[in-house]
């Protein structure tokens, strides 16, 4: 058996309660192998973020359990943090996820050097991280303002990666970009995919976007999981109703698909 880098088994998280309570998640199962990528598609407000965030330990387990990085998680420990090795968080928003007063360089030494965050001790490793993700040269020194917000996400992304984490969520790390952009944002995360061999949960509201960076894809609907399977698999005969309404919602028919 190979060894799951991230697992989730039956879990189920519920925000609030009384009245007011909501099941975020119910009973969700899912493994994601070491070096494999995992798309997880749903609509807004299916729970891909509320998975997400249990992961990494920012939002409580109320039953089942997770493990990340080898350590299991259940209801009462999961908001114990996760180590910045173990598992990164690329999140959706590229405007809002830098600090504005740090620069580039600024932002990657935080990650490489958490107590310090010392830029000239690290220049060549963040130099050679910004290279890798297609920035421009002398983006080091220039601030988030300075760059797009495709530019901003791949400095999101040498954040995340320069550290060598054993896995990686990208939550919506495309939604808030230009399609001709996602596209590049996609092609540069499937060649540091396998550059890496990075064990990846790939999180998007748009089925055709997880093609390409994904092995398996899971569907995500309401809090549950009514689909899991390998990617060719599911895009070319899906198993659940709910699959094949989301296949055919996607612009240009199922047959679609970024190319990467
Ligand atoms: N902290 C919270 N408190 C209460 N409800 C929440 C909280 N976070 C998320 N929810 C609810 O849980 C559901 C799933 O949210 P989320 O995981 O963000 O969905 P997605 O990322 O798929 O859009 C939504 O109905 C949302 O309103
Ligand atoms: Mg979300």
């Amino acid at each position: 058996m190979p060894e799951a880098t991230i697992e989730a088994e039956e879990l189920s998280v519920v925000f609030g309660a009384g009245a007011s309570q909501h099941q975020a998640l119910k009973d969700v199962s899912l493994q994601i192998w070491k070096g494999k990528s995992v798309g997880l598609v749903g609509e807004s407000g299916s729970g891909k973020s509320t998975l997400a965030k249990v992961l990494i330990g920012a939002v409580p387990i109320t039953s089942g359990q997770v493990t990340v990085g080898g350590q299991t998680y259940g209801a009462g420990t999961g908001r114990r943090r996760r180590t910045p090795k173990q598992l990164q968080l690329i999140p959706q928003d590229p405007y809002s996820s830098l600090n504005p007063r740090r620069t580039a360089g600024q932002a990657l030494a935080e990650a490489l050097d958490p107590l310090w965050s010392r830029v000239s001790r690290h220049r060549k490793t963040i130099a050679e991280w910004l290279d890798r993700v297609e920035l421009p040269q002398g983006s080091i020194d220039k601030y988030p303002y300075e760059f797009s917000g495709g530019q901003r996400q791949r400095i999101a992304i040498a954040r995340a990666l320069c550290i060598r984490p054993e896995a990686v969520i990208a939550d919506e790390i495309t939604s808030a970009l230009d399609l001709s952009v996602q596209v590049e944002v996609l092609k540069l995360l499937a060649e540091l995919r396998e550059e890496l061999d990075l064990t990846m949960l790939f999180i998007s509201h748009d089925l055709s976007v997880v093609r390409h960076v994904s092995d398996n894809v899971a569907v995500l609907r309401s809090g549950e999981l009514v689909e899991h399977g390998e990617v060719e698999q599911v895009f070319t005969a899906p198993q659940a109703e709910y699959t094949r309404q989301l296949l055919d919602s996607v612009p240009g028919g199922p047959g679609f698909a970024i190319r990467t």
